[in-house]
């Protein structure tokens, strides 16, 4: 199959969020599997051009009165075309946060239409991601279908619901197979008023992690290679550095990390909770989040500043967007904490295993469908040939999160052993794109029929 994403999102030149990871370590499982990928991108002025290799001017096409400039290089070992349009649009220091927002991905998504058919490709399927490149599914059925692009498919990932719900739904009716990144996730939204319409086309794939970009055996931002034969010794290393970059008492405490967007999704009563939660039962807590909402960031500040002085050897909260500092966070972690209120796949979760760090979730969602809790879960995740992984809880209050904390550190302190049997159990689970992939690649040849 050809398949041709169109997103405007991807990791590591310009991630915003999970998706970012999706849109490139999707297209490198897919592409391991013999299928021929291509990317188009916008070529943003804020991409981090040291990950885009052998970069090269393709060629030059006009959409309307625009010039669109091409550029071709390969991120992550995929192939990417970077469509660099001379009115500026991507020229703006960022990704997303302009008041023209919909208008810029709009012409996006049309200019990338008319350089596959003025460019002569005949792809197999187009898969377009959230509201950002939903117009390609519309655009493509309205004007594309009849040209060059006859056998040419669409598909339609929904990464979260809650933003640009109504040119969701039209994408959900244009195109012609619709996922979204959990099973769990696809119940919880079905009976939207933009979804019910068309469970007959609609499926929920967990996402996957890629475990080459994810490793750590193979990480330089940690100090000690590590596999689950030797987790203990390598996520020890990894605490200490961990504690003596952030300032925090070097001691062995357990150490719980948070790792998040700090939005209303991701549970934010929840979060403060537990952080004093972990303090009162003596442990260790790590913050690395930041918030587009100013009120929310200065929120955090203020408690950032309060915990400093109160628990400074203890807890420590950085508000900011930091990659390196994220894998130091994985690695040293013993538990990552997700208390979201509602989560379409969520990969912290995921990346927390592969580095040995015990998930402690919220039951929503792909957390619901990858994290099974160690005292209620076993035959859950016996169906789906796992052991449990993690401790989990239900509610959106503060002893739903007490309840999964408490068991957790409870844990760490009473059961050395079995804690760390328990961080070597979920290192080795596979939850890279092995399987997730090849639901992918079946509902691409579906969507063909
Ligand atoms: P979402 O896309 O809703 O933010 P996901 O769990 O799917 O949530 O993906 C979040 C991704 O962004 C993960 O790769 C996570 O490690 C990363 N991430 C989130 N916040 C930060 C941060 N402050 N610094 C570095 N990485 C972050
Ligand atoms: C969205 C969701 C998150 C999901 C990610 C990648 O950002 O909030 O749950 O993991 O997309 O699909």
């Amino acid at each position: 199959l050809h398949i041709v994403h169109i997103a405007v999102e991807m990791a590591p030149i310009a991630k915003v969020g999970g998706l970012g990871d999706v849109v490139t370590s999707l297209s490198r499982a897919v592409q391991e599997l013999n299928h021929n990928v291509d990317i188009i991108f916008p070529k943003y002025d804020c991409i981090k051009y040291n990950f885009v290799k052998d970069l090269q001017f393709n060629r030059s096409y006009h959409w309307g009165d625009t010039e669109i400039k091409v550029w071709h290089g390969k991120v992550e070992g995929v192939s990417v075309y970077f469509l660099d349009p001379q009115n500026g649009l991507f020229q703006r220091g960022c990704v997303y946060g302009c008041a023209d927002d919909a208008g810029r991905f709009g012409f996006f998504c049309h200019a990338a239409l008319e350089f596959l058919l003025q460019g002569g490709f005949h792809p197999d399927i187009l898969h377009c991601h959230d509201w950002s490149s939903a117009p390609v599914s519309w655009l493509f059925k309205d004007l594309y279908t009849h040209y060059g692009l006859i056998k040419t498919r669409v598909v339609f990932t929904i990464h979260n619901l809650e933003f640009g719900a109504s040119a969701i739904g039209k994408a959900m009716t244009f195109s012609d197979k619709a996922t979204t990144v959990s099973r769990t996730y696809a119940k919880e939204v079905a009976g939207n008023s933009v979804i019910s319409p068309h469970l007959y086309k609609f499926h929920g794939i967990v996402n996957g992690i890629d475990p080459d970009i994810w490793d750590p055996y193979n990480d330089n931002f940690i100090p000690v290679p590590y596999t689950s034969e030797n987790v203990v010794e390598g996520k020890r290393a990894a605490k200490e550095e961990l504690q003596n970059r952030l300032g925090l008492k070097s001691a062995d405490l357990p150490l719980v990390g948070i790792i998040t967007r700090l939005t209303h999704q991701k549970g934010i009563h929840l979060i403060k909770h537990a952080i004093w939660r972990t303090l009162e039962r003596n442990g260790q807590v790590v913050l690395l989040g930041s918030a587009p909402d100013p009120r929310i960031q200065n929120d955090f500040v203020n408690l950032a500043n309060q915990l400093h002085s109160t628990h400074g050897d203890r807890a420590r909260l950085v508000l900011t967007y930091d990659e390196p500092l994220s894998h130091l966070i994985y690695a040293g972690a013993d538990f990552i904490l997700v208390p979201s209120i509602f989560e379409p796949c969520g990969l912290t979760q995921l990346i927390a295993m592969r580095y040995g760090a015990v998930p402690v979730v919220r039951k929503t969602g792909g957390l619901y469908d990858t994290v099974f809790d160690v005292d209620h879960d076993k035959e859950r995740a016996q169906a789906q040939v796992l052991e449990p992984n993690g401790f989990s809880f239900d509610g959106a209050d503060a002893p739903g999160v007490d309840y999964a904390l408490n068991r957790a550190i409870s844990a760490w302190y009473d059961g050395r052993e079995w804690f760390n049997s328990l961080c070597k159990t979920v290192m080795e689970q596979d939850w890279s794109w092995n399987r997730p992939a090849l639901e992918y690649i079946e509902l691409y040849h579906s969507a063909r029929k």
